[in-house]
C-alpha cells in the first residue's frame, strides 16, 4: 500500500502548482516503498537526493509566482518553505550514515509536512494567485473591447 494516495482535497487548481504536489508525492512514496523493501543505501540515498532537488525546485516556482502576483503573505510563506529546508539538510546528515530507517522516516514526516503545507498555506496562495489572475483577465479583456 502507498504512504499516500492523492485526492482532490489536495489540488489548488494552479495546475503547476498541482502538477509539482503530485510528483512529489509520487517520490515519496517511491523512497518509503524503498525502504520498506530494504533497497540498498545508494538507491535510498539518490531517491533522497532527486527528493530534495524537486522540492528545492518547487519551492523556487511557488516563490517566482508570490513575488510576481505581490502576494501579501510571501514572507511568512516562505519561511515555512526555509524551514522545512533546514530539517532536510538535517535529515541528509543523518541519511549519509544510510540507514533505511531515516528514509522511511523522512518519507513519513515529509507525507504530513506536505499535506498540512498544502491544505493551509498553499491552499491560500492559490486562492489569492486566481483573483489577481481573473481581475488581470478582466483587465485584458476590458482594454481589449475598448
Ligand atoms: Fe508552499
Amino acid at each position: 500500500m502507498a504512504l499516500f494516495d492523492w485526492n482532490k482535497i489536495y489540488c489548488t487548481d494552479v495546475a503547476i502548482i498541482d502538477e509539482h504536489h503530485m510528483y512529489l508525492f509520487e517520490l515519496i512514496n517511491s523512497m518509503h516503498r524503498a525502504a520498506k523493501e530494504r533497497n540498498g543505501n545508494e538507491k535510498l540515498d539518490n531517491l533522497f537526493k532527486e527528493l530534495l532537488e524537486n522540492i528545492f525546485f518547487h519551492f523556487k516556482k511557488e516563490e517566482e509566482l508570490m513575488s510576481k502576483c505581490r502576494y501579501p503573505e510571501f514572507q511568512l510563506h516562505r519561511l515555512e518553505h526555509d524551514n522545512l529546508t533546514r530539517n532536510l539538510l538535517e535529515f541528509r546528515g543523518k541519511f549519509k550514515d544510510g540507514n533505511t530507517f531515516a528514509s522511511a522516516e523522512v518519507a513519513k514526516f515529509l507525507k504530513s509536512w506536505l499535506t498540512i503545507h498544502i491544505l493551509q498555506t498553499d491552499m491560500k496562495f492559490a486562492k489569492h494567485f486566481k483573483t489577481v489572475q481573473h481581475l488581470q483577465n478582466q483587465t485584458g479583456v476590458q482594454k481589449n473591447a475598448g
